[in-house]
């Protein structure tokens, strides 16, 4: 079955999402030649190719990271853009990736509710969400630290390429923690008590030169 990715970061090719959806192709392409394509919605002139591409596909992995507990404009911007293209490829099957920053995959759990009834809207065959949390960073890791999680999508590809589905015991590994547990919840209390839970938060606004912008209001 061939495969189309959309990566619905507005970071593109340096995104986080495309780490590991590249994981996951790795891995469907064990199974399934090269039989894939991607698109960046940070590409702004893909409009009318993603819509035909819709309308022609066999499936489809729709991956974004999440943003304040929802999805970036332009991922929203995509699904509006299908509102006329609803029963014109019924039986396609559709699913999503959802990464985010912080570790509990629970954040996701509301946006999955929306993909889930976007997949029903388009009569598809939805295959799932996957869900994983702590991504924030991924690519300052070492090796070391992110195989595992590589690891893992690269077996969900593989499975999807052999069986055309996502392996529920492997998206039930991939959304853990759901939620912190106590040991973990007291470690962030006590880091925020020494002033170091805004460390790498600070980092980044200073390396972009908004640190000092950081209280800054919109003004209606
Ligand atoms: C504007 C913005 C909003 C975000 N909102 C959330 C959020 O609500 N929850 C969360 O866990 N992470 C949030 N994040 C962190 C991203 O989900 C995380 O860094 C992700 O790995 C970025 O993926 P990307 O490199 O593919 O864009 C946000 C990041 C940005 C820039």
């Amino acid at each position: 079955m061939k495969l189309t990715v959309i990566n619905g970061s507005p970071k593109g090719k340096r995104s986080n999402t495309k780490l590991l959806t590249d994981a996951f192709l790795n891995g469907y392409h064990k199974t399934f030649g090269n039989q894939s394509k991607e698109y960046f919605l940070s590409d702004k002139k893909l409009d009318a190719e993603l819509q035909r591409d819709f309308i022609h596909a066999e499936s489809l992995l729709i991956a974004f990271p999440l943003y304040t507990d929802s999805m970036p404009g332009m991922v929203k911007e995509y699904f509006e853009s299908l509102e006329n293209y609803k029963s014109s490829n019924p039986g396609i099957k559709i699913g999503f990736l959802v990464q985010s920053g912080f570790p509990e995959s629970y954040h996701s759990f509301f946006v999955a509710r929306y993909l889930k009834k976007f997949a029903t809207l388009f009569d598809s065959d939805y295959l799932g969400t996957i869900i994983k949390g702590g991504v924030e960073g991924i690519q300052m890791k070492p090796a070391w630290m992110r195989r595992k999680t590589l690891k893992r999508f690269e077996k969900l590809g593989f499975m999807f390429g052999k069986y055309g589905r996502f392996d529920q015991s492997i998206i039930k590994k991939l959304s853990t923690p759901v939620k912190l547990g106590r040991f973990a919840l007291g470690f962030f209390k006590f880091a925020k008590i020494i002033k170091l839970g805004n460390f790498y938060w600070d980092y980044q606004l200073k390396s972009n030169n908004a640190y000092e912008k950081r209280f800054d209001k919109h003004s209606i």
